[in-house]
């Protein structure tokens, strides 16, 4: 069958290539799911394991089959099979279990390995192909009426985990209401954080790089009833004297620097969450003395989130499904860019590199 690989260590190296397809058999104890892919999403972190930055082949391949965004529909399962069965759709966690404690009870998203196995990724092979078999306890059932939106259950569950972790930590403080939220960056990450935290009820404040004129990312959070600023416009500090001091912020630029800026501008007992993956080699410079105080003296909380597991998934999918009814059509706006087939692969990258692109995906059958 058809798919898309690259040669990790070989830059700029996406190509088409034939792979023997899936069989239900090679998932041990009738746990196996068939699914004919039908559409796959990607994102920077494709971008960058084209660039051969990131990303390791499964051992023994010289190659990786791409994808970690993946929907589709199942085609047959093992017999010990329950919670899905052929003709429903589904989506597909990326993260395979190690060997940590946390790899056993079912929190491959915060293994305390060094190496981890993700799908698309490292080590394992991806969804960018016609058919994929998997374990049953990663394959995630996902609502037909909302199946145009089924290319973005992988990113809402990075989103869904991000907010999820921040709320579960804040526990620490007993009561924790949070009044405003800052989502930093407008890209899918950016956007779906700022729905699901609308949906919470908060006041938001998304801010990316261009200003809002013209400019359908800002339409899209302003759509979702939050508001949308240009960190060319105007400085956080700003911000937080005009708007008040942030409870939350979920930081989704993909620029360290901003993270670190978001330390100065938190309100007391609030929360920052990083999810933005930076593997270059930027050096901050930042008031160390000040900002070490003051989060020592406000209670401030700083977290990692990355991934999200079986759990994420069906939270972000009903996000998704509240998201949909409460803002009709305003998700579906996300997806700008749709790829036909794999042989227009071609497109891909440069689309990616297009910082006015918002949302690539290839639509692999019907
Ligand atoms: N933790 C995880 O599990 C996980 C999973 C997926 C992705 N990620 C990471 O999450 C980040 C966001 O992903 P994405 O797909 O949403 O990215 P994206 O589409 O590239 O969007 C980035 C957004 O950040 C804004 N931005 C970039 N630099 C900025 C700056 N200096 N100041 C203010 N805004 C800035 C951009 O502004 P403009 O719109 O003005 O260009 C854009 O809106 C990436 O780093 C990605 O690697 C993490």
């Amino acid at each position: 069958m058809k798919a898309l690989a690259v040669r990790p260590g070989t830059p700029h190296s996406l190509h088409p290539r034939e792979i023997p397809p899936p069989t239900l058999d090679s998932i041990p104890n009738g746990r196996g799911v068939l699914v004919k892919v039908l559409q796959v999403g990607l994102d920077a972190t494709d971008m960058e394991i084209n660039e051969a930055q990131y990303g390791n082949a499964p051992a023994g391949d010289d190659y990786l089959v791409i994808g970690h965004e993946v929907f589709g529909r199942v085609e047959q399962v093992g017999a010990h099979v329950k919670h899905v069965r052929p003709g429903d759709y589904v989506a597909c966690t990326v993260r395979r279990p190690g060997k940590s404690i946390y790899d056993h009870i079912g929190r491959s998203d915060i293994t305390s390995e060094e190496t981890y196995f993700e799908r698309g990724i490292n080590l394992l092979h991806g969804f960018m192909t016609e058919y994929f078999v998997d374990d049953a306890e990663f394959v995630v059932k996902y609502p037909e009426k909302l199946k145009h939106l089924g290319v973005l259950a992988e990113p809402a569950s990075v989103c869904a985990k991000a907010i999820q972790q921040a709320y579960s930590a804040q526990h620490r403080l007993q009561v924790w209401e949070p009044q405003r939220a800052w989502v930093m960056g407008a890209g899918q990450i950016g956007l779906l954080t700022t729905m699901m935290l609308k949906l919470r009820g908060l006041d938001v404040c998304t801010m990316a790089r261009t200003p809002a004129e013209g400019n359908l990312k800002a339409d899209i959070v302003e759509q979702f009833g939050a508001r949308y600023l240009s960190t060319r416009e105007t400085s956080l500090a700003d911000i937080a004297a005009r708007h008040g001091r942030p409870d939350l912020i979920v930081e989704a630029t993909g620029n360290s620097h901003v993270a670190f800026q978001c330390m100065n501008v938190l309100n007391l007992n609030g929360a920052l969450v990083l999810t933005s993956v930076t593997g270059g080699t930027r050096v901050t410079e930042i008031e160390s003395d000040r900002i070490n105080l003051e989060w020592v003296l406000g209670n401030k909380l700083l977290l990692g989130s990355v991934n999200g597991n079986f759990r994420h998934f069906q939270e972000g999918i009903a996000a998704l499904a509240l998201g949909e009814a409460m803002y009709p059509g305003v998700l579906e706006r996300i997806l700008t860019h749709p790829i036909q087939g794999f042989e227009n692969y071609a497109r891909l990258m440069p689309l990616l590199a297009d910082a006015n692109v918002l949302k690539v995906y290839v639509n692999v059958a019907e």
